[in-house]
């Protein structure tokens, strides 16, 4: 039983296989934290919590003894007003312009398994599900904890539901997913940073003292913060120490923060960014929080990320690609970007013939008269002078030559120069008659509406009805200004932002539906909009815009914390690479990209003899190792952001097949590195064998575990990739 309530005690009690989260409800009926964090047997901690005096820390009314003061005490859900000073979960502002509230618990069910949130994505397949209702008894507001303990993948959901039963509007001006009250202790923060073309670096800092946040204000996670935070203590490592960690199933504004107080309690939040943000709530109406997902390791890094990477490939949305093959795709963009016609790309597809490319994926340009970025954007009809037979007779020679045919959209924006714009000026976002901020020359669709949304539905779902299409680019290239809508009344502006995603959820959750056999790649700019909420509909999103193979290094490594590598596309492309000029190996390029959703981004013909010769080789190769990288755990082993190398590797789930991936960023005379694998079973024989080398040799799995093993002394940006076998 993953969850238990012991009635005495008053305490639940959710159990993971390596992890335990407690809390129970006090006298006053408040909901105070116990315990998160390695596995207990007895779950009863509460001499954990000693409530007590604490200078300017005004008792609430009724404590025992006086003496009882929320702001030093662990809760599961805060709330402003009752003398917790620190960062509230919820924020309301009822009627009469109070703020003030007293959530005390009053039922709580136990159910089996799990549904997803109404309108929004969330992960399935949970063991048990645990819904604790909470009362401000002055208002009649009601507020519903929910707890999904995904058990044998240390995983436990959290997400509130928020219910105006107060018989009167009011605003939410505040609605957390998640706190998380963790006793004394020293922790680093992690978080995940970036920008266009260089996402998801990594930042690993110590807490201080107060508060310290990162998030997106940005309309959606985007390039710059990801929706994720971690607290490691200091000595965690990939393979060692403990670790906490939050990470957001939504794809707008959110915010991720702890807060450090004096007596080095922390407070550990994550959900929507309250900034910008308030949601009228009329009576008998409720509101949901996206889903924040936690987990807890004490065996360092490599575990938190393989219990997160375990949610998203085994219990995050319904497309049937999950954990299917998936195409190697060659994308059109870098071989040409907008300079096209018919001859060009016949001839582009044509080079593929007998590559083992599996899908052709034709990108920005090929519709109304979007010769640059500066039109077309909401006009998706295939422009008739660039393709003069529409996109038959593409898709007609891929299929000849085995392969399928994919399409790139934008469907979120619009250019002042489109057809779209010119029938519906007030679709877009922005105050009608006030100066407004123009990204990429283009506008942001306002998907808050409905109309828009049902527009979407219906042109993408005509060209997607009309051509045989296998896979679909959804790209989204601008963050929002001006964001105001035509279509909202005064007090509802601030809802744009999340009614924005909403409707973007329900378009996608439309068009996968219908469409169930078409794949959706996420993408904006690159890995703008990297998160679980995308990756609901979308199982891959393209990386980055930064396709070099060494910048890539740190790119992947960084994502893996959260995300597994069946989620990232990664493309070889032409060198000199086009965003940072470097020249890499055409074997290093792949090796790389081979270590996630592996494709091609150029054309072939303008590559060697020898490099054309060898796509059909990797192909082949990353067909068969395809099945690792899907469904193998991933291990981090060496890492680029302080090392001048950058290894990892995969495991299968058997621990009998594994792949070594190594890449020497600049060489060193002389130097063989030494490296200690992870993942294989230390009592298996393995046959290590070098992919494009000469090294072979048979090794315990505790050898290569313990003492490790040497890698060849590699030249500037050269890949050593090993295969390793168990044989007994
Ligand atoms: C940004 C994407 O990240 C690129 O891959 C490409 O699709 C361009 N947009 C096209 O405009």
């Amino acid at each position: 039983m993953p969850i238990t309530y012991d009635a005495e005690k008053r305490l639940f009690t959710l159990q993971t296989a390596n992890t335990t989260l407690s809390f129970g409800v006090f006298d006053h009926g408040y909901l105070f934290s116990h315990y998160y964090g390695k596995k207990v047997k007895n779950a009863d901690l509460s001499q954990l919590w000693q409530p007590g005096a604490s200078g300017f820390t005004p008792n609430y009314d009724g404590a025992p003894d006086g003496r009882h003061a929320l702001d030093v005490i662990p809760t599961e859900y805060p709330s402003y007003g009752g003398g917790d000073f620190r960062e509230p979960a919820i924020g309301v502002e009822f009627e009469n312009g109070s703020r003030l509230l007293d959530l005390v618990y009053q039922s709580h069910t136990i159910e089996k398994g799990n549904k997803e949130p109404d309108g929004l994505p969330g992960l399935s397949g949970g063991d048990e599900t645990l819904e604790v209702t909470l009362k401000d008894a002055f208002t009649g507001l009601v507020v519903v904890l929910r707890y999904v303990v995904f058990a044998d993948i240390d995983i436990i959901v959290r997400n509130s539901r928020i219910v105006n039963e107060t018989g009167k509007p009011l605003y939410i001006t505040r609605a957390l997913s998640a706190s998380l009250d963790l006793c004394e202790g020293k922790y680093d923060m992690i978080s995940l940073y970036g920008g266009h073309c260089y996402e998801r670096q990594i930042c690993r800092e110590p807490l201080r003292h107060g508060t310290q946040s990162v998030g997106s204000r940005r309309g959606t996670s985007s390039h710059f913060h990801n929706p994720f935070i971690a607290l490691a203590a200091p000595e965690t490592t990939e393979t060692a120490g403990e670790v906490y960690a939050a990470a957001l199933i939504y794809s707008g504004n959110f915010i991720a923060q702890a807060d450090v107080n004096y007596q080095d309690a922390i407070r550990l939040q994550i959900g929507i960014h309250p900034a910008d943000f308030r949601w009228k709530l009329e009576n008998g109406d409720s509101f949901v929080t996206p889903e924040a997902v936690l987990t807890y390791s004490a065996t360092g890094l490599n575990t938190m990320s393989q219990n997160f990477h375990n949610a998203i490939k085994y219990h995050l949305g319904h497309t049937k690609f999950r954990n299917a093959p998936r195409p190697v795709v060659i994308n059109n963009w870098e071989a040409t970007y907008f300079n096209f016609n018919e001859e060009k790309l016949l001839e582009l597809i044509g080079s593929c013939n007998g590559l083992g490319i599996d899908t052709f994926v034709l990108d920005d340009g090929w519709f109304g008269h979007r010769d640059n970025d500066r039109s077309s954007l909401g006009d998706w009809f295939v422009d008739k002078n660039k393709l003069p037979h529409g996109l038959t007779p593409l898709i007609e020679k891929c299929e000849a030559q085995g392969m399928t045919f994919g399409i790139w959209f934008e469907p979120e924006m619009i250019s002042e120069d489109s057809d779209l714009y010119r029938a519906h000026p007030d679709w877009c976002m922005r105050l009608e008659g006030r100066p407004y901020c123009r990204g990429r020359h283009q506008l942001i669709l306002d998907l808050s509406r409905d109309d828009v949304e049902q527009y979407l539905e219906k042109v993408i779902g005509d060209i997607l009805s009309t051509y045989r299409i296998s896979y679909v680019k959804w790209d989204m290239n601008r963050h929002f200004t001006d964001a105001y809508s035509a279509n909202l009344p005064a007090d509802r502006q601030p809802e744009i932002f999340h009614r924005y995603v909403l409707n973007l959820y329900k378009l996608l959750g439309h068009l996968t539906e219908t469409f169930p056999d078409v794949l959706f790649e996420g993408c904006s700019g690159g890995g703008g909009r990297f998160d679980m909420g995308m990756l609901y509909y979308d199982p891959q999103i393209w990386t980055s815009d930064d396709s070099d193979a060494i910048e890539r290094l740190k790119i992947q490594y960084g994502t893996s914390l959260v995300y597994p590598p069946q989620a990232m596309t990664a493309h070889v492309s032409a060198c000199p690479n086009h965003q940072v000029g470097r020249v890499t190996p055409f074997r290093t390029r792949a090796a790389v990209a081979m270590s996630a959703i592996f494709g091609y981004e150029l054309n072939p013909l303008s590559l060697s003899e020898q490099e054309r010769a060898s796509i059909a080789d990797q192909t082949a190769f990353y067909h068969s190792i395809q099945p690792l990288v899907m469904d193998g755990d991933f291990y981090r082993i060496v890492d680029p952001f302080t090392e001048n190398s950058c290894c990892w590797m995969f495991v299968n789930k058997e621990k009998t097949e594994a792949l070594l991936t190594y890449v020497q960023k600049l060489r060193i005379p002389y130097w063989h590195r030494k490296i200690k694998l992870t993942g294989l079973d230390p009592d298996a024989t393995y046959y290590v064998d070098e992919i494009h080398g000469g090294v072979k040799f048979r090794a315990g799995g505790d050898v290569l575990m313990n003492a490790g093993m040497a890698i060849p002394c590699a030249n500037d940006f050269e890949d050593k990739v090993f295969k390793i076998t168990k044989v007994d």
